[in-house]
């Protein structure tokens, strides 16, 4: 069989990519190495990619919900500054995009409570929310996340591992609507999940990088910052540098890390360092990340100037999503007889 990769390769103008992130802070090396060099190299592939800033899945965050709007020009200024071009690619919010909320409706009367409920996505952000009550809003997600996917129809849908049980019900809603309305034709596509190939990178104490967890190194950091973070880094009493990812997590994230940034072989790079220990490597990671970064980190700084220009591209991918989303309904509204 051939694989999504391949197709999409063969025929680029024939998908269509949403990808989205919750907005809940600047954006990270794990996310820059784990999803948005991907979601650049579609777009430059010639895939026509939606970029969703998922502005109503954080209602229940109280740290964003203070103030939302930072946090989604943020995400929208990573975007920008690591080379998503809004020329060809559509930044949206989808808090703006009424057609693509409605269509929740139809769709939760296409899934079960029980269906829902064993969702081990929506189980496990229940069992981490530190809520005393879920919200029905918290246990909706993964069909909200149907229509955030289905309203502009899209084939691929780029996530790790722990999204594939959404990506399962955004598949099953498509497969029963065009059951259940779509007289023998397809209203939508069932999406294929293009599963993350990157390696998993560690934070700085050894555990998964994660923004709440202090131990990430922001695409935003400075030099300095990013020195003085991997000085700090977790790693091990052995002083012979070796890849060795089961072994020495820590070190071997660290190797990783300096191979992803310059292109390298981590085997390689740990046979250079070798005898010469822990500080080396630190030096030569330090050099590398500050040397990948630093284009990356200039645009942001000259975008972050420029405040308007941001609000510009979110304005005007809110439009050209609201012009999509608006056919969809359509679509649907003709397709349940309910276009009066
Ligand atoms: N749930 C995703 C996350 O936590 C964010 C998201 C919302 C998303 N809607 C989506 C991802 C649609 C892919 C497609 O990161």
């Amino acid at each position: 069989m051939t694989s999504t990769e391949e197709l999409i390769r063969k025929e680029p103008g024939r998908h269509r990519v949403l990808t989205g992130d919750r907005p809940t802070g600047r954006l990270h090396l794990g996310h820059y190495f784990g999803t948005l060099h991907n979601r650049v190299r579609l777009q430059d592939l010639g895939v026509e990619t939606f970029v969703l800033v998922a502005d109503y899945q954080v209602l229940t965050d109280r740290d964003v919900a203070e103030n939302p709007k930072e946090y989604v020009e943020e995400l929208v200024l990573d975007h920008l500054a690591v080379g998503i071009d809004p020329d060809r690619s559509t930044i949206f919010a989808h808090s703006a995009v009424p057609a693509l909320n409605q269509l929740l409706l139809p769709f939760l009367s296409l899934v079960s409570v029980s269906e829902l409920s064993r969702n081990p996505t929506v189980k496990d952000e229940i069992a981490h929310s530190r809520q005393a009550a879920v919200s029905g809003l918290m246990f909706t997600y993964p069909v909200h996340q149907a229509a955030d996917i289905l309203f502009c129809k899209a084939n691929v849908v780029p996530v790790g591992q722990d999204q594939l049980p959404h990506l399962e019900i955004t598949r099953t809603v498509a497969r029963r609507f065009n059951e259940r309305y779509g007289h023998g034709e397809q209203v939508f596509p069932l999406p294929e999940a293009l599963l993350s190939t990157a390696p998993l990178l560690l934070g700085t104490d050894g555990t998964k990088m994660s923004k709440s967890r202090g131990n990430a190194i922001a695409l935003s950091a400075d030099a300095d910052e990013t020195a003085r973070l991997i000085r700090g880094a977790r790693t091990d009493a052995e002083r012979h540098i070796t890849y060795d990812p089961d072994a020495r997590p820590e070190v071997s994230s660290l190797v990783l890390l300096a191979a992803l940034c310059e292109g390298a072989d981590p085997l390689r790079v740990a046979e250079e360092i070798g005898a010469q220990g822990g500080a080396a490597l630190k030096r030569r990671v330090t050099d590398a990340v500050n040397g990948y970064l630093a284009p990356i980190r200039a645009r942001r700084a000259a975008y972050a100037e420029d405040r308007g220009y941001v609000r510009e591209v979110l304005r005007a991918g809110n439009e050209r999503a609201n012009a999509i989303a608006d056919a969809t309904l359509r679509d649907v509204r003709a397709a349940m007889r309910a276009d009066y």
